[in-house]
Order: C-alpha cells, then structure tokens, then sequence
C-alpha cells in the first residue's frame, strides 16, 4: 500500500501515525476487547479518553482555567446560527469582518438571531487582500466581534490577532487551528471544525470563555445551549466518539512533534518553499493574494495558460499528489498544507510544478 502527499482543503490529511494507531486499536481498544466506537460515552473507559484529550488540547494552547472547551456537532456552519443564539440576546447587534467565503456565510447564517453589522469587508476587491484593523468600523456596543482567520478558499490570512476592546472577539479557526501557539486570552470564543487540523469531519472544538456561556437567557432547547454543555462535559447527547478518540489521538501526535512552536515554524517553512515556487516561477504558476495576506494553510494558485489545468491535475495525480484541483469559486489549483501535510509532500509538489514547467512550456 502506498499514501499518497494529500492537499485536500478538507476533510484533509490525517498524520499516518495516528491512523496507523486507529487501526490496531480498531478492534480492541484500550484492553477493552470492543472498538471504541462499540463503547458507551458514559463508561469510565470513554471519559478517561475525553478527559485526556481535553487536557492535552488545554497543554497544547496553554488554554487559561476560565475557558470551557466543548466537543461538539453540527460543522462549523450550525454554529455559525448558534453562537448568536449564545451570545446575542433580543435586539442586539454583532460585527462581521468578512475577508472570504466563510466569513460571508457565518455573516448570512447568524441573520436571523442577530443583527449583523459588516463592520469591514474585502468582498470588493476579490477577497484578494483583507480588510486591516483599522478599516473596521467596529460599534463598541456590539455583542462581539466574529472574524475568520484564515479563509480556506481564498487563502488569505490574518497574521495579528485584532484587538477589539472590550467586546468579545469570536473567530472561526476551522482551517487554521492548532497550526502555531495561540494566545487564548484575546478572544472570547474560538471554534474550529475538526477535518482539517484536528481529525475527522463531524465534530467541532469550541474554546469560549466561561463567563460568556451565562450571558443570553434568550429560550431555546438545551441541545443548543453552550452552557448546557459545558455543564455536561459535552454530553448532553451521544457525542461523536470517533472523532473525539481521533482528535485525541492528533493532540498527542502534536505533543510528539515538539508542540505547537515547532509545528508553526514547520508550517512557516512549508507554506514559503510554495510561495517561492510560484514567485519564482517567471509568471508560469501566479498566487494573486497580497503577500501580507497569504495563508499557511491554504494556497490558490493557476497556471499562466488555463488550458493546462487538466493536464497538470492529471499528471500530479499520476505522481501521487492528491487533491490539487482549486474550489470551483476560483478554479486553477489550491495546496492545502495542513499540519498532516509534511515538508517532503511539498518538496514533491515543488519539484513537480518545476517538471512540470519545464515540459509543457
Ligand atoms: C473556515 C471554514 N469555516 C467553516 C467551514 C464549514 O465547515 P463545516 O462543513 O464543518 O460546517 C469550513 C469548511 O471547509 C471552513 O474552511
């Protein structure tokens, strides 16, 4: 059997060696003699999992006492309607930087549970560089202030986290979570859809500030209460315990690599291999996002004539580069170089995109 270097934008690379681990454990975990998706959610053996994966998540962001870390469903995309449900109460307002795609959509999806002020867009100019600090018109009464760090289709990125005052700051992390050290105490409330940096789709991992979980009385079922869950440890309901033993599995393989400063300065050298790639490329392979606002994770690129594109694709296939094709919004290609994606998956791509180059002129 051989794995091929995978790009996907997500659901995405998971380390082998987690996987590798999944796999002799798939029939008898833990001396358990069950698969741990065979086990109660309530049993001591699955709490003992849920506990250690929490503290390691906690040790690898050094994530401060007064936050909650919850476990969740629903993709990213439910909670972009939950959290105004959490933390907006009637009649209140919320600011929304959007710099992509997915900050639109959390934008649009939190509409009917609150009133949504664009405080700063980038949609005029293509999403191609993003709206600064400064440019946002923030109201200081808002209820908080969402952003999306880095934009997985775009491929920009915010490499400062904003300050906003007093008001809470809320960021979808789905594409770049656990990518470097973060510093928790900025925001109010940070969520991140697992199948890119953590695990498998269907689970979500929201870090949110525990004073804020009290904050909206607002009636709504408890299923959709953060507090409800942070009151249940995350298990109002069967949680996916797949994911969780997954995402459990990745937060250790990251404590092996060296925590998250080594992995940041791993992903810094992969993204600019890429980059200088492309840049020194004379024009064959172009990124037209500006270099201040460029993503680690995620990198759009084309090719100086379209016409190339399948002929790449299917070439870089046949070369185990798996993925490469762009989202149907910008087309061209995107590398998406998750923590899962080692420097030689993208020594490979680069030395390709050279050959590549060379042969069809
Ligand atoms: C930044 C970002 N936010 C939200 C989403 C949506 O996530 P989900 O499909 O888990 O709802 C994605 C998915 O790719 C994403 O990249």
């Amino acid at each position: 059997m051989s794995r091929v270097w995978n790009f996907s934008a997500g659901p995405a690379a998971i380390p082998s060696v987690v996987l590798e681990r999944a796999q002799r454990e798939l029939l008898d975990w833990n001396g358990s003699g069950a698969s741990v998706m065979e086990l109660s959610h309530r049993g001591k053996l699955f709490i003992g999992l849920a506990q250690q994966a929490e503290a390691d998540l906690r040790e690898l962001l050094s994530i401060p006492d007064d936050y909650a870390v919850l476990f969740l469903q629903g993709g990213a995309t439910q909670h972009f309607a939950q959290i105004p449900m959490n933390l907006a109460g009637e009649g209140d307002s919320a600011d929304y930087i959007v710099n992509g795609h997915w900050g639109e959509k959390a934008a649009s999806e939190a509409a009917p549970y609150v009133r949504v002020n664009i405080a700063g867009s980038s949609k005029a100019d293509q999403y191609l560089r993003l709206p600064s600090r400064e440019s946002w018109q923030l109201d200081p009464r808002a209820a908080y202030v969402h952003y999306t760090p880095n934009e997985t289709i775009h491929g920009v990125e915010y490499h400062e986290i904003p300050d906003v005052g007093d008001v809470p700051l809320v960021a979808d992390f789905s594409s770049n979570i656990l990518s470097e050290p973060l510093d928790i105490s900025r925001f109010g409330l940070i969520y991140a859809g697992a199948q890119k940096n953590i695990g498998p789709s269907g689970l979500v991992v929201m870090i949110v500030r525990r004073d804020l979980l009290q904050r909206v009385s607002r009636p709504m079922a408890k299923i959709f209460r953060y507090a409800e869950q942070a009151a249940n440890d995350s298990m109002l309901n069967t949680p996916n315990t797949w994911g969780w033993y997954l995402a459990g599995l990745t937060f250790q393989w990251l404590k092996a690599q060296g925590g998250l400063t080594a992995v940041g300065k791993r992903n810094h050298a992969k993204a600019e291999l890429l980059y200088q790639a492309i840049d020194g490329s004379g024009g064959y392979y172009r990124n037209p996002v500006e270099t201040s606002a460029r993503s680690r994770m995620n990198v759009p690129f084309t090719l100086h004539d379209s016409a190339l594109d399948a002929a790449f694709l299917k070439e870089s296939e046949t070369a185990g580069l798996l993925a490469l094709k762009g989202h149907k919004a910008l087309g061209g290609m995107r590398a998406s170089l998750y923590n899962a994606v080692p420097l030689e998956a993208v020594q490979g791509l680069v030395s390709f995109m050279k050959d590549f180059a060379a042969r069809h002129g």
